[in-house]
């Protein structure tokens, strides 16, 4: 009899995975992720904060936010832009993350040239989401 139940990392059949790391990218990868977390100071008091991690030569958005009173000023393009550095200095060539679908952040995403790529409806708390993509330059 086949029992489910809770596994620790160790038991994540890491070598069986590697095993199809060579049919799947035609080599082995090292699957390791890094978490980065950066924030925005102006006059000792932080403004803004991007969170997000590396994995696979590429870049999650999980959280951006600026805050309300120094939004405009170029704050959330910038933290981008060193999430993308902190990214390509560990071989990253793309950026993606999901945003709500009616919400104007679309607006800031298609300003820095990301691209829509798919939808995700009935998502978070069941509202639509998007996915957007930018190349790493
Ligand atoms: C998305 C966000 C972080 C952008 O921060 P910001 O510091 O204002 O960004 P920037 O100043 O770099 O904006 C770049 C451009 O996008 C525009 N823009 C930024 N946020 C926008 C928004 N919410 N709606 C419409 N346009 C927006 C700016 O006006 C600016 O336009 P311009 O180049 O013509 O002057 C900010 O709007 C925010 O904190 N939103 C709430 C949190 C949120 O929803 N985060 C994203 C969820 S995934």
């Amino acid at each position: 009899m086949i029992k489910i139940s809770k596994a620790t990392s160790k038991e994540a059949l890491i070598e069986e995975w590697h095993r199809v790391d060579v049919p799947h990218y035609g080599k082995r990868i090292d699957w390791k992720e890094k978490e980065f977390r950066l924030k925005a100071v102006e006059r000792r008091k932080i403004v803004g904060t991007v969170e997000g991690k590396h994995g696979s030569g590429v870049i999650y958005i999980d959280s951006l936010i600026t805050v309300e009173r120094a939004r405009g000023k170029g704050i959330g393009t910038m933290l981008i832009k060193k999430a993308e550095e902190f990214g390509k200095k560990l071989g990253a060539h793309r950026t993606w993350l999901i945003t709500g679908k009616d919400w104007s952040e679309n607006i800031f995403y298609k300003k820095l040239g990301f691209v829509l790529v798919g939808t995700l409806p009935d998502f978070h708390f069941h509202k639509d989401f998007v996915v957007y993509t930018r190349e790493i330059k």
